[in-house]
């Protein structure tokens, strides 16, 4: 009787292990694509996808690091089928279906992502996920999906028709569970926009989680829409002080998607851009990538400030100095290295004039220090891609509104 028991509980426990935890080994930095939203909203079709997953690999992004082509919401039908409960994609915006459009991204040697809910329904009022987690899981899995953005509308009372609120790691859980009994390797993005703390209990459930509601195209605003707002770049960055020790690699802090190249002069693009790189963020454009200019591309293909961004340590910078109308951000690097960026805030040009040997560094977090007076460092510039000269002597620079030199430092021999 005793070996049943123990038998029974060595079954119960496999069972509760097989399907109990997220896809390991993805996103070990932060993914790089781009998302339909920020430009397209609902009206999407497979030709914007196609012509998207073509100039990836024509315009360079995918030799850059981009990867990852992703759907967001609109692209299904109003209703599931009656008899089968499956997700219909709309016909006129995909009339080959998801699964053609899959094939097609990864003919490119890309990966594909799509977007639901775990509410009833998305937050365009699309058929969301609540109810049929497993379903849905196995249909993105039989289409080939690489990556599942998963938000947070309709769930709860006087949101969609929920007497009561969903549980947010809960139903996450849910669904990362659903996703892997479906058996294919999903990145599963959490979004449900840092409403509850998704930091504290994202990094068993998911690969990345949204810090704050949706980006807006702005240098520091908030766009309130009643129940609701969108927040501008550095509203972003200062809404959640205190996270940075929970981003790291496979589990990521999410700024949004990027609004570079939506509307911002070219200094706050590459502020935007460089930022997003020093932050650690997922790198998800959000533009329409057919009609960028030149120097857009230049900024998001920056070798120098990606690489920064995907560093293999993972981790997220900290503002160092808030003063005099610049910021100064630091990014501990691999092998001794970092990455310290000035950012003119004020809204005209800027004078900086830094003694490095006036201050010392230190990310008590991770365990990082520097002492410019006892180690030099050679000074790479990142965001312009030349020698910068060492921290023996003065870091001397004019810099245009709202615009950001990243440094990368290199201990000397
Ligand atoms: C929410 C998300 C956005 C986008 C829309 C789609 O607002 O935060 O990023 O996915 O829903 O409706």
């Amino acid at each position: 009787m005793k070996q049943l028991i123990l038998t029974a509980a060595a079954l119960c426990t496999l069972a509760q292990g097989i399907g109990a935890q997220k896809f390991e080994g993805l996103a070990q930095t932060p993914p790089m694509g781009w998302n339909s939203w920020n430009t397209f909203a609902c009206d999407i079709n497979e030709k914007v996808i196609r012509e998207t997953a073509d100039l990836f690999v024509s315009l360079g992004l995918k030799d850059a690091g981009y990867e990852y082509v992703v759907i967001d919401d609109g692209w299904m039908k109003m209703e599931r089928d009656p008899e089968t409960y499956l997700l219909v994609p709309d016909p006129e915006k995909f009339p080959n279906g998801i699964k053609a459009l899959a094939d097609y991204v990864h003919s490119k040697g890309l990966k594909f992502g799509i977007y639901n809910c775990a509410g009833t329904l998305t937050c365009g009022g699309y058929p969301g996920t609540r109810g049929f987690e497993y379903i849905d899981a196995r249909q993105y899995a039989e289409w080939g999906v690489d990556f599942l953005k998963y938000d947070w509308c309709s769930t709860g009372a006087g949101n969609g028709d929920l007497p009561y609120q969903q549980n947010a790691p809960a139903s996450y859980t849910l669904m990362r569970d659903a996703i892997y009994k479906a058996g294919r390797p999903m990145v599963f993005s959490i979004c449900e926009w840092g409403d509850n703390q998704p930091w504290l209990w994202g990094e068993k459930v998911g690969h990345m989680w949204r810090v704050s509601g949706d980006i807006a195209n702005c240098w520091d605003c908030e766009l309130s829409y009643g129940g609701w707002s969108s927040w501008g770049v550095w509203s972003i960055i200062r809404m959640r002080p205190g996270i940075r020790k929970y981003s790291g690699p496979g589990h990521w802090n999410d700024f949004d998607m990027m609004e570079v190249g939506n509307g911002f002069t070219l200094a706050e693009d590459r502020t935007h851009f460089a930022m997003w790189c020093m932050l650690a963020s997922p790198l998800i454009l959000g533009n329409d990538i057919r009609t960028m200019s030149k120097d857009v591309l230049g900024i998001v293909t920056n070798r120098e400030l990606i690489a920064i961004n995907q560093d293999p340590l993972g981790i997220q910078a900290f503002r160092f100095i808030d003063e005099k109308g610049y910021e100064i951000w630091v990014k501990p690097l691999d092998k001794g290295e970092w990455a310290i960026a000035f950012v003119n805030m004020t809204d005209g040009r800027l004078h900086i004039d830094y003694d490095w040997r006036k201050h010392t560094v230190k990310d008590a977090l991770f365990s990082r220090d520097i002492d410019f007076g006892k180690q030099t460092f050679d000074l790479r510039d990142a965001t312009h891609n030349k020698a910068a000269g060492t921290s023996a002597t003065n870091f001397v620079r004019d810099m245009d509104a709202h615009d950001i030199v990243v440094l990368r430092l290199t201990p000397k021999k």
